[in-house]
């Protein structure tokens, strides 16, 4: 069993000025493909599960499956209930025995965000102290799907005034402002003709505001050489969902073209892991700053 607890991964990242992956599931194929990849890089990694994800896996599935394999593979594993929009569901996953929780409700107007974010971490902490709360200023898209265009009402950046106010009155331990991403990929990042740009003057100013661990969401479609430049003013998480969405189903295609008559689920699974595992492994190699070359721009 590891040692290290989530917070001294992050410290530990943040000392090495390097960032830790975070990666969303919903099937088995998926945590099995973030698992290995990060067992044979030696690299701690947080996967997540969004209220929706874990209504499919089961909240208590979601805290076996990975103390499974945390057990098993003897490396850190950590679970975050990611993106949980109300206090009933923060304290659900506190119960379970996550991690991390994304208490969210940048939807709401600043205030209400900080009172109700401020309840969410009293209400998490006193169930177990040793779980880590991150808040979230701005609105940066709902969904880990493919738009035809950039989803509507997105906030502006965050500032470090409101991102220090935010930290001050809330006491979390991370947070997730708007840098410059979104949740989910236009049409025209899955060939990387576009991507999403990063602030990293505002990272910076951010980071120095606040001087606590900083994530950044809608990681999917993000220019590799700014996520470096990002880790490097701050960033110490970093979330991708809709590029392992992206690969699940394209190597699942695959195998199914390949094989028609096939109807062994172990047998048709292997391709989508294949093409999650590569994806994987070439983010946390950019992310630990390991990679060879950058694989994805
Ligand atoms: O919480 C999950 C994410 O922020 C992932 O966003 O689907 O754009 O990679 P993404
Ligand atoms: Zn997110």
């Amino acid at each position: 069993m590891p040692t290290v607890n989530l917070r001294e991964a992050l410290q530990d990242a943040s000392n090495r000025h390097v960032g830790l992956g975070h990666f969303n599931f919903s099937d088995l194929v998926v945590l099995k493909a973030v698992a290995d990849t990060a067992r044979q890089l030696k690299l701690p990694v947080v996967v997540g599960v969004s209220e929706g994800e874990r209504e499919f896996v089961g909240v208590p599935q979601a805290v076996a499956l990975v103390k499974s394999y945390r057990e098993e593979y003897g490396f850190p594993i950590f679970l975050n209930a990611d993106h949980t929009h109300s206090l009933e569901k923060a304290v659900e996953a506190a119960k379970a025995g996550f991690d991390l929780i994304v208490f969210d409700v940048s939807n709401q107007p600043f205030e209400e965000n900080v009172k109700r974010t401020k309840e969410a971490v009293a209400a998490v902490k006193s169930i177990h102290p040793g779980i880590l709360v991150e808040g979230e200023i701005g609105y940066i898209g709902a969904s880990s799907s493919i738009h035809t265009s950039v989803p509507k009402d997105l906030s502006p950046l965050t500032t470090a005034e409101e991102a220090k106010q935010f930290v001050d009155a809330t006491a979390v331990d991370l947070l997730a402002p708007a840098l410059g991403t979104m949740h989910g990929m236009l049409k025209s990042m899955l060939t990387g003709k576009e991507s999403n740009h990063l602030n990293i003057a505002r990272i910076a100013e951010i980071k120095a505001a606040t001087g606590i661990f900083l994530t950044l969401h809608g990681g999917s479609g993000t220019n590799s050489a700014e996520f470096v430049e990002g880790i490097h003013a701050g960033l110490n998480l970093i979330h991708i969902n809709t590029e392992l969405r992206v690969a699940w189903r394209r190597g699942l295609e695959e195998e199914l073209t390949m094989k028609s008559e096939e109807v062994t689920p172990y047998h048709l699974l292997p391709g989508a892991y294949r093409a999650v595992s590569e994806v994987v492994k070439s983010r946390l190699q950019l992310f630990s700053g390991t990679s060879a070359k950058e694989a994805h721009s």
